[in-house]
């Protein structure tokens, strides 16, 4: 594979760019009318599991933005608990729910690691994703093709407490009281994750982020001895198929100089810290990715415009930051301000050529 001229990718490997490259955390999603058109005639898995609309929904969303230099793949992070055998469902405005919620040891040693094949539709998306995005833009640049997954802390939680949660007791009533199931889990997860990135990697992502998003909920002693080791590993084989690795989660300013020795090429910052104080504590050696406030995107433009500027000049054009939110885009989002801070980010990022 030639290798792409991409501001997205030079900036993951914190190289000079002509201005800093920017996509939005669910860039497609409810807030857009035209996800809710493909929406109201198909369910969110049905979505997901078809590779056409799969890649329509990601290619549309991209498109409609305009002045976003990378598109992430239309999935959800929960789909490989289908081939491992737990069932799960999207319930309207409760968002995932697993029925048989994992309890026991018996349970964990029952999960299938040997089905990651059944995943294959989303390879099948990246794939005509990633031929429709081949050809370089008017100003010469390729959009970079985000493949993503989960990290085995944020999966595992959903898995335990069967949907969203607010104290993750069950998750840490089974890492601190069943240490060795709790490895087993872990350890499980990496396997089908592996297996599940190097499909997407193989169609055509030329990056993969792994969604870390409820790992801010551990202390950072806990993170370390329960979530560390496993994550990565996970890490290190992803970056072993040959792409980079964006690690991100969320309310996570306590670990962010923990997750900096992980080995992720990129990490991304939620928007409570500072970026440049986020960026100290990742340390040079890493590039960024972040971090405005998505609920910014409510505010009136010339505020907007001023939240925008803070993040940029907080990076002050060092070589390595990708703008993104610091989480991702809600419902209700006006989608003309998610365009207008593309449009600012290209205006006021842009470098004086050299001479
Ligand atoms: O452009 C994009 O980024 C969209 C692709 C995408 C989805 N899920 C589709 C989706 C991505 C990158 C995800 C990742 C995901 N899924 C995460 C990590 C990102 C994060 O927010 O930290 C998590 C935690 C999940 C699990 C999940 N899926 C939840 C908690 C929910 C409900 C939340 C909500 O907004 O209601 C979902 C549902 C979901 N996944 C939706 C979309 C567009 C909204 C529901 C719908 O369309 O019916």
């Amino acid at each position: 594979m030639p290798v792409k001229n991409s501001r997205f990718l030079k900036a993951v490997r914190r190289e000079q760019v002509d201005h800093t490259p920017t996509w939005f955390l669910r860039q497609a999603g409810r807030y857009m009318p035209e996800y809710m058109a493909v929406r109201r005639h198909h369910t969110l898995l049905d979505i997901c599991r078809t590779p056409d609309i799969a890649a329509e929904v990601t290619i549309t969303a991209a498109e409609v933005l305009g002045n976003v230099d990378a598109a992430i793949i239309f999935a959800d992070l929960l789909l490989p608990f289908t081939p491992m055998g737990l069932d799960f469902e999207f319930v309207n405005g409760e968002g995932p729910v697993v029925r048989n919620p994992i309890r026991t040891r018996e349970q964990i040693e029952a999960l299938r690691t040997d089905r990651t094949d059944d995943l294959r539709y989303v390879a099948q998306a990246i794939e005509k994703v990633s031929k429709h995005f081949a050809p370089p833009r008017p100003d010469g640049d390729q959009l970079g093709i985000i493949g993503f997954i989960g990290a085995p802390f944020t999966l595992a939680s959903y898995m335990i407490e069967g949907g969203s949660s607010r104290n993750y007791i069950d998750t840490k009533k089974i890492m601190y009281g069943e240490t060795a199931a709790w490895q087993m889990l872990s350890e499980k997860l990496v396997t089908v994750l592996v297996d599940y990135a190097a499909q997407q990697v193989q169609a055509g992502a030329d990056v993969i982020q792994i969604f870390d998003s409820w790992a801010g909920a551990l202390a950072v002693n806990d993170y370390i001895d329960y979530v560390l080791p496993q994550t990565a590993e996970l890490i290190a084989r992803v970056k072993a198929l040959g792409v980079p690795v964006i690690y991100f989660g969320v309310d996570t300013a306590s670990l962010l100089s923990t997750m900096s020795s992980m080995g992720a090429d990129v990490l991304g910052l939620d928007w409570r810290v500072p970026l440049d104080e986020g960026w100290r504590l990742a340390g040079s050696h890493t590039a960024v990715q972040g971090n405005l406030d998505p609920i910014a995107l409510f505010a009136p433009q010339p505020v907007l415009h001023g939240r925008v500027k803070a993040v940029l000049d907080a990076a002050g054009n060092r070589p390595g930051h990708i703008f993104n939110l610091g989480h991702g885009i809600v419902p209700g989002t006006p989608v003309e301000n998610v365009q207008a801070v593309g449009k600012w980010v290209r205006e006021l990022s842009r470098r004086t050529p050299q001479p």
